[in-house]
């Protein structure tokens, strides 16, 4: 870090992030010179055309699955990530950013032009679009409807159920409850998201025959045979609580799921363990215990801007990634992972960007993670989003202001007034009053936008945590074996049937690809590329013969932390 960018940061630091002042500078020392661009140019074109295409069967499949992380959420969050360096922010790269592959996803529900967060699961796991607010059944089952849900032909068949049909060892990481949309997306069936537990299906009449979500994680296949089950959700699965527990959806049928999930283990004399804390999710032995349930929260995993970091308290996301990959990654027919960054859509939900942001932050560190702990060349990575919010960044703060910070003053805004770079089109930052003579808005000057709390203003009003989600589409960015199949704008099934198909499971199973590029397949791409390396002219008077760039250097992109 030079010292100029020391020199910065402490400043941020003394002074506090609300300070209109602080700049965070560019870490391009050369931005400003038009060969520092063609320069960067000439690689984006190289990288371009050096994209390998690997054919071979994907033993393993990781989702990540940054809930209501939007395309504006991401670049914010690129941001973020930058100026937490003491960069300028604008310039870089979430590791994601940097996958060979990507596609766009429609992310509209077969009733909802903007789509909730189980339908749009039931799309992206199970291939089928759906309703909004069901889970795990088609476009026949309509909200609520219980008795429809029940009928077998509605009920659909997820990549959760491919993967184990195949025998991979499959498992969910979120910080969201364990039976929250994205993870129920997986394993349940059913008319409302929200039967989480029985005392809401009561509440919704719902009795006649449908199971709550909870009950079907630890009772039915396939989500009782995960073999890595972590996120929050105590409360719903009936375990004991941390005293002063907000009562959201209490068991009142006396079941503790999780008694009955390590009673059905040990009456098979299946090793398990149950972890509430950052001690026991470090003291586990991964090697002797074939099933893992961590259950971090009474109702979600607390967000990482509040969490208790202390050993008592509870993990990062990437160590929960870290162990759930540890657990399976030892099976030689290889795994399903589907890692969800939940707390990104509740951040932004209570209109508070710091929040969300900081969540999408840690979600990166899980992905960067992950790579260090898979063979890339049998792994397809899919990072992506189930949908956008209605979140927005405004012009034009100047380049390496806060992206959590104030534009100061615009000559296109008629009240003179600042404003944040970061605003909602809805959400419970509505605040407009009336001073004698018009409507008025607050003047921010002085104030911590930078707040973990703070929430910037909002045009139309919403109740608390309350803000909507956007319907714009979603990026899927996708690392490893048939990643190419991201192409342009898909509907958002694609993504089941790019993992499907990459992995040879589910409607794919009939498949006659090779397991393993063989090994000297590398070493030819390798020396191709070698001779390429030596001008850029004669690859360019190359560039119809197919020159594939080395996994490795592949993943050097990836991985980087280069800005050019
Ligand atoms: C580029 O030039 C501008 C003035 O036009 C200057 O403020 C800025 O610091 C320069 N950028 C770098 C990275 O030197
Ligand atoms: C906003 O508040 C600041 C500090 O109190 C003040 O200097 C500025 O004039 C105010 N702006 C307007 C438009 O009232
Ligand atoms: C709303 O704005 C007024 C001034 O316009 C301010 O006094 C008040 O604190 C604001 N409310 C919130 C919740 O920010
Ligand atoms: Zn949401």
């Amino acid at each position: 870090m030079t010292s100029l960018r020391t020199a910065v940061l402490l400043a941020a630091v003394l002074v506090g992030w609300a300070t209109a002042e602080i700049v965070y500078p560019s870490p391009n020392k050369d931005e400003n010179d038009s060969d520092f661009w063609l320069e960067l140019g000439r690689k984006e074109i190289e990288e371009a055309l050096e994209q390998p295409k690997l054919t071979n069967v994907a033993k393993n499949v990781i989702l990540f699955l940054g809930d209501g992380m939007g395309i504006t959420v991401n670049t914010a969050g690129r941001i973020l990530k930058g100026q937490k360096q003491g960069n300028s922010g604008e310039e870089g790269y979430l590791v994601w950013e940097r996958f060979p592959n990507i596609g766009l996803m429609k992310t509209y529900n077969l009733d909802k032009q903007v789509p909730d967060s189980a339908g749009t699961a039931t799309a992206y796991l199970s291939g089928v679009k759906a309703n909004f607010y069901t889970l795990g059944v088609n476009g026949k089952v309509k909200l609520d409807d219980c008795e429809a849900s029940l009928i077998d032909d509605n009920r659909v068949k997820t990549v959760l159920d491919w993967a184990q049909d195949a025998d991979k060892e499959t498992g969910v990481v979120t910080t969201a409850q364990v039976s929250h949309a994205t993870p129920g997306g997986l394993y349940a069936k059913s008319a409302s998201r929200k039967w989480q537990c029985d005392t809401i299906m009561k509440k919704y009449k719902a009795t006649s025959g449908c199971k709550d979500i909870a009950r079907q994680l630890v009772e039915d296949e396939p989500g009782r045979n995960m073999k890595v089950i972590m996120g929050g959700g105590r409360q719903e699965m009936g375990a004991p609580l941390e005293e002063g527990a907000k009562p959201k959806c209490v068991r009142n049928d006396g079941r503790n799921l999780v008694e009955k999930w390590q009673q059905d283990r040990d009456a098979a004399g299946k090793t398990n363990a149950y972890v509430t804390n950052t001690r026991q999710l470090r003291d586990l032995d991964v090697e002797d215990t074939e099933y893992i349930l961590g259950l971090f929260g009474d109702l979600h995993v607390p967000y990482e801007v509040d969490r208790n970091t202390t050993l008592d308290g509870t993990p990062h996301i990437k160590e929960m990634v870290e162990v759930a990959i540890n657990r399976l990654n030892k099976h030689d027919k290889g795994f399903f992972l589907l890692v969800e960054g939940g707390r990104i859509d509740h951040g932004l939900h209570y209109g508070m960007p710091k929040r969300a942001l900081e969540e999408l932050v840690a979600f990166e560190e899980a992905v960067e993670r992950a790579l260090e702990l898979v063979n890339l060349e049998e792994t397809l990575i899919i990072v992506t989003a189930d949908h956008s919010h209605v979140m927005t960044i405004n012009g034009y703060p100047n380049r390496g202001n806060n992206i959590l910070g104030l534009v100061e003053t615009s000559d296109d805004v008629s009240d003179g007034l600042p404003f944040t770079t970061l605003m909602f089109t809805n959400g419970h930052g509505y605040n407009f009053t009336w001073d004698g003579h018009g409507v008025t808005r607050r003047n921010l000057t002085g104030i911590d936008t930078s707040d973990k709390n703070f929430e910037p203003l909002a045009a139309v009003p919403t109740y608390e945590g309350s803000e909507t989600h956007g319907g714009e589409d979603v990026a899927a960015f996708a690392l490893g074996p048939m990643a190419h199949l991201f192409h342009r704008v898909h509907e958002q099934t694609h993504v089941a049937h790019v993992m499907g198909y990459a992995a040879c499971i589910g409607p794919y199973d009939d498949c006659d690809r090779p397991v393993r590029v063989p090994a000297n397949v590398y070493e030819t791409i390798r020396d191709q590329n070698r001779e390429k390396r030596k001008g850029m002219s004669s690859a360019t008077a190359n560039g119809a013969s197919f020159v594939v760039m080395t996994l490795a250097a592949v993943i050097q992109v990836v991985r980087g932390a280069i800005y050019c």
